[in-house]
This record gives C-alpha cells, sequence and structure tokens, in this order.
C-alpha cells in the first residue's frame, strides 16, 4: 500500500506577528504544495527522500535521530516530530516532494507537517477530521519551533482564505479573490522561532508601545476582512501598506524586503508587504493592473513566485 498526501503553503494577508498575541489574522492557501508519499519500506530502516530538496536520510523515529546520506533539510524535524508522535516507528519509505520555496515565509513547514500526519495517518487505517489533523500539526510546529500560532496549519490543512478571530475560532471567507499578486522572496531565509522572540523581547523592553502596535494590527486585520468581503482592492492595497510599517516598526523587515516592498509599489502595486515572520523570506504585492513590471522589477534583484489562491486544502490517495 501507498498513501499520498497533499498540502498547499499558504500567504498571511494580515496579522502575522500579532497572532501570536492572540489578535486575529488572515491567510489564503496558494496554489504550490508539498506532497509526502508513504509506504512500507524495502529494507529494516526507515528511509526519507526528497528529490525536489537534495536529501536523502536513515531515519530512528523512536529516538528522534537520523543520518544524512545527502543534503541538509532544516525541514527534516517536522517530520521526525511527527513520526515521533504519530507512528508505530515499524520501516517505511517517506518521499517528499515540494514546490513552495524553503524558509521563505510561505509555510514550507506546515505544508509539509500537515502532509506527513495525514499520510500517516491514512497509513495506520486512522480515523481523523481536518480539526484534529491542523491540531495536531500545529502542536508538532509548537514543539519544533518554541512558538507558533495555529493560522499556518490551519490553512494548509483547511485551503481557502482563512480569518482566525480574537476567540481562536475560524471563518473561511466566501470569496473569490481574482486580483493578482506576486511574492518576492529572497534567498536569505527568516527564522521563525528567532523573529517572533525577537519581537517578545521588544515588546519586554517597550510594553506599552508594542502593546499599541500589536492591538492596531488587530484592528487593521479586521479592516481587511471587510475590505476582503466588500472586494475593496484599494482598501486593502492601503492596509496591507499599513501593515507592512507596523511589521517594520516591529523591527522584522530587512534591507532586501523593504527593497522589494517600495520597489512594488514604486512600479505600480496598489499594496506590498511583508508576509510571514520576517528577518528575510517574503513580501506580497497586489497588482491589479501592472504584474508583468512588479514581477520582473522584482526579479532584478530577488526571487518571484506568481500564484494563486486555491480553496484546495489537504487531500490524499490511497494507493492498494
Ligand atoms: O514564517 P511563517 O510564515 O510561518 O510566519 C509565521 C507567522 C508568525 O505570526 C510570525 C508566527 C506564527 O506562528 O503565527
Amino acid at each position: 500500500m501507498e498513501v499520498i498526501a497533499s498540502a498547499p503553503g499558504k500567504v498571511i494577508l494580515f496579522g502575522e506577528h500579532s497572532v501570536v498575541y492572540g489578535e486575529p489574522a488572515i491567510a489564503g492557501a496558494v496554489n504550490k504544495r508539498a506532497v509526502v508519499k508513504i509506504k512500507k519500506s524495502p529494507t529494516d530502516k526507515t528511509i526519507l527522500k526528497s528529490h525536489d530538496l537534495n536529501f536523502e536520510a536513515e531515519i530512528n523515529s523512536k529516538s528522534k535521530k537520523y543520518y544524512l546520506k545527502k543534503g541538509k533539510p532544516g525541514i527534516i524535524r517536522y517530520i521526525l516530530e511527527a513520526l515521533y508522535q504519530h507512528h508505530d516507528h515499524s520501516p517505511i519509505e517517506i518521499t517528499l516532494s515540494s514546490n513552495i520555496p524553503i524558509g521563505s515565509g510561505l509555510g514550507s513547514s506546515a505544508a509539509v507537517t500537515v502532509a506527513t500526519l495525514a499520510a500517516l495517518y491514512k497509513y495506520h487505517g486512522k480515523k481523523f477530521s481536518r480539526r484534529t489533523l491542523a491540531d495536531d500539526a500545529h502542536n508538532i510546529e509548537e514543539t519544533v519551533q518554541g512558538i507558533a500560532s495555529p493560522l499556518d496549519t490551519l490553512v494548509c490543512t483547511n485551503g481557502g482564505l482563512i480569518y482566525l478571530s480574537r476567540d481562536r475560532r475560524f471563518q473561511r471567507l466566501k470569496i473569490n479573490f481574482h486580483t493578482p499578486f506576486v511574492i518576492g522572496y529572497t534567498s536569505k531565509h527568516g527564522n521563525t522561532g528567532k523573529m517572533v522572540k525577537d519581537v517578545r523581547d521588544l515588546k519586554e523592553n517597550n510594553p506599552g508601545t508594542v502593546a499599541l502596535i500589536i492591538s492596531s494590527m488587530g484592528v487593521l486585520t479586521n479592516s481587511g476582512k471587510y475590505a476582503l468581503l466588500n472586494n475593496d482592492v484599494n482598501k486593502i492595497g492601503e492596509l496591507m501598506n499599513i501593515n507592512h510599517g507596523l511589521l517594520d516598526a516591529l523591527g522584522v523587515s530587512t534591507p532586501e524586503l523593504s527593497r522589494m516592498v517600495y520597489l512594488a509599489r514604486k512600479k505600480g502595486a496598489i499594496g506590498a508587504k511583508i508576509t510571514g515572520a520576517g528577518g528575510g523570506g517574503s513580501i506580497i504585492a497586489l497588482c491589479p493592473d501592472n504584474i508583468d513590471t512588479v514581477a520582473s522589477e522584482i526579479a532584478k534583484y530577488e526571487h518571484i513566485l506568481k500564484t494563486k489562491f486555491t480553496p484546495k486544502g489537504v487531500y490524499f490517495q490511497v494507493k492498494q
């Protein structure tokens, strides 16, 4: 039997970092995906390999140890933790493919975790709901990263555009968002755990000021929700620009990210902001009219990804 599970990456439209402090956030699944295949191992070893990410490892899921045969995958920690928590440690072969840039704030770790867990559940014939899958995947992210909001794993599990409220309920926004956007990402990876910790330190040193920045992000996220529901593209762009300024104030921008944001706006993007944890990683620029100009300008300095929102969350296939 071979089990295949696929989960999408995501972009955060509003509310990264403030979501860690209980504020609302909005993120959408994108049509770049991580695909995990699991089958019985032909040997007595558990093997993890990825042609796309260029690595191969022999792993011991009981002790969470691994021996790298090729490559250097940061993502392996999420797979190890998933196996440690949800596998009976019998030898399996895991093959990972992904076209989500790794470490770019586009949900690669959440997508890999969700797809690995879904494949494991199916492999073991376990019944599960999307809710338990997203919760268990969030738990793994938290174990590996130290701090993580439930946003990424919710979006990668459910697909679509998701609003996460202050009381941690999630709502799928029933809209078709057709405005084109471009993602720019730098080769410099962001470290989500470190960025979250840096913001926490800034907050500890400046409690009153940072609390106001964070609550402003919550207010603008709620305005963003209404702008999205009303398809008010100008308002969405305006709020993205404000959100970027507040993220910059929290210290998570970098010269590369700022350059992409300002270039995109100069070339006609209606709104541009960091998406994800920052410190490297990605920006998102909303471009109703001139996506090609914006994309080619960013591509002179960094990488671009043209993608779309997708309603399709996790799905799987079982081959006997
Ligand atoms: O690096 P990303 O895209 O997974 O960003 C995470 C967003 C944060 O709000 C910074 C952290 C979190 O867990 O929500």
